[in-house]
C-alpha cells in the first residue's frame, strides 16, 4: 500500500515509520513539512504522488493546553482535518482519521462501543469530535480509528514519564478514579494496516486488549522495571489539572474483532515490550 502519513514525527507515526515501512511506500510528513492548518501547502505538497490512503495523525494532543488554545485546538484539529480529508478525496484516497476516547464523557458503565454517542467533557475532545465530524463529511471513504492512552517513542507519554520519574527514584502518585486501555503505538499502527488492507470504513476502536486504570499502569510499569519504589494512590479531586478527564474511557474491542477476527495483545505484555526494547536499548547504549 501506498501511505501517506500526518504528523509524521509523533508516537504513531513513529510507530508506523518503523513497523509498516515493509511492504508498504510510506509518504512521511511532519509538521516542518506540512503545516495541517494550511490547505495550500497541504494540497500543494502532495502535488506528484500517489497514495491509497492518508493516515492523519497529525494533532494538537496536549490535552490541558487545549482548554486555554482552543482556538489553536480546532484549527489544528478540525480545520487541519478538512483540509486532509480534502486531499483524500481529490485523490479517491482513503482518509484514516485517528480519534480519542476522550469523546466519551467517562459515564458509562463498562466500555464504549463505536455507537455509542459521543459527549465530551473537555477542550481536546470537543476539537476532537469536531475533526470526527469533517473527515466524514469532507472525505469521500473515511476510517475513524479511535485509540487511547497511547504510549510509545516519538513523544510525551505516560509510560515515560513514569518510567524517568522512577529512574530518578521520585515515588510516582498517580490517580486510581479514571479506568482506560494502555495501547502501544506500535500495535496501533499494525492494526490500522490490517483494517486498511481490509478496506474497512466508518469507526472502529482499537486499543491494547485489557483495561486498568492509570495507577494500575503505573505499578505494572514500576514492576516490569523492577523499581523498589512503590507508587502512591491519589485521586482526580486531589490531583486536578485544567482538562477534565472521564471516569470510564475504555474502547470495546469487539468490532475490530469480528472485522479483523483477532485481538490486540493485552496492555500488559505491550508495556513489558516497550519497555524491555527502550531500557534494553539505553543499556545497550551505554555499555
Ligand atoms: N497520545 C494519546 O494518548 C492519544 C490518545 C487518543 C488518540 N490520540 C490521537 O492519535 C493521533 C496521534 O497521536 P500521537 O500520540 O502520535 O500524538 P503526538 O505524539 O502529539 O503527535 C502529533 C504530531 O502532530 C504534530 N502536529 C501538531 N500540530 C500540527 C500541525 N498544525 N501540522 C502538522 N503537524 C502538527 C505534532 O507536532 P509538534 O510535536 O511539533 O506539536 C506531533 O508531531 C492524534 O490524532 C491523537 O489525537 C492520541
Amino acid at each position: 500500500m501506498r501511505i501517506l502519513v500526518t504528523g509524521a514525527e509523533g508516537i504513531l507515526g513513529r510507530a508506523i515509520r518503523e513497523w509498516l515501512a515493509s511492504g508498504n511506500t510510506l509518504y512521511l510528513w511532519g509538521r516542518d513539512e506540512v503545516d495541517v492548518r494550511d490547505k495550500d501547502r497541504v494540497l500543494a505538497a502532495a502535488k506528484g504522488i500517489e497514495f491509497d490512503a492518508v493516515v492523519h495523525a497529525a494533532a494538537m494532543t496536549a490535552v490541558d493546553r487545549c482548554e486555554t488554545e482552543f482556538d489553536l485546538a480546532m484549527a489544528t484539529n478540525r480545520d487541519g482535518t478538512s483540509h486532509v480529508a480534502s486531499l483524500a478525496r481529490e485523490r479517491g484516497a482513503t482518509l484514516v482519521y485517528l480519534s480519542t476516547d476522550y469523546v466519551f464523557d467517562g459515564t458509562k458503565e463498562g466500555p464504549y462501543l463505536e455507537d455509542d454517542p459521543p459527549q465530551p467533557i473537555n477542550a481536546y475532545g470537543r476539537s476532537k469530535l469536531a475533526g470526527e465530524e469533517i473527515a466524514r463529511e469532507v472525505a469521500g471513504k473515511s476510517l475513524t480509528v479511535r485509540t487511547s492512552w497511547v504510549f510509545g517513542e516519538g513523544g510525551a507519554n505516560f509510560v515515560d514519564a513514569i518510567a524517568e520519574k522512577l529512574k530518578r527514584g521520585d515515588t510516582p502518585e498517580v490517580v486510581t478514579d479514571q479506568r482506560g486501555s494502555p495501547t502501544y503505538a506500535r500495535d496501533l499502527a499494525r492494526g490500522i494496516e490490517k483494517l486498511l488492507r481490509l478496506g474497512t470504513t466508518g469507526t472502529v476502536h482499537v486499543t491494547n486488549s485489557g483495561e486498568t486504570t492509570w495507577y494500575g499502569l503505573a505499578v505494572e510499569i514500576a514492576r516490569d522495571l523492577g523499581s523498589p519504589l512503590q507508587v502512591r494512590e491519589t485521586t482526580s479531586d486531589r490531583f486536578t489539572r485544567p482538562a477534565p478527564r472521564p471516569k470510564n474511557s475504555v474502547l470495546s474491542g469487539k468490532r475490530y474483532q469480528a472485522l479483523t477476527g483477532e485481538s490486540l495483545p493485552r496492555w500488559e505484555d505491550a508495556v513489558r515490550d516497550y519497555l524491555g526494547r527502550r531500557w534494553l536499548a539505553q543499556r545497550g547504549a551505554a555499555a
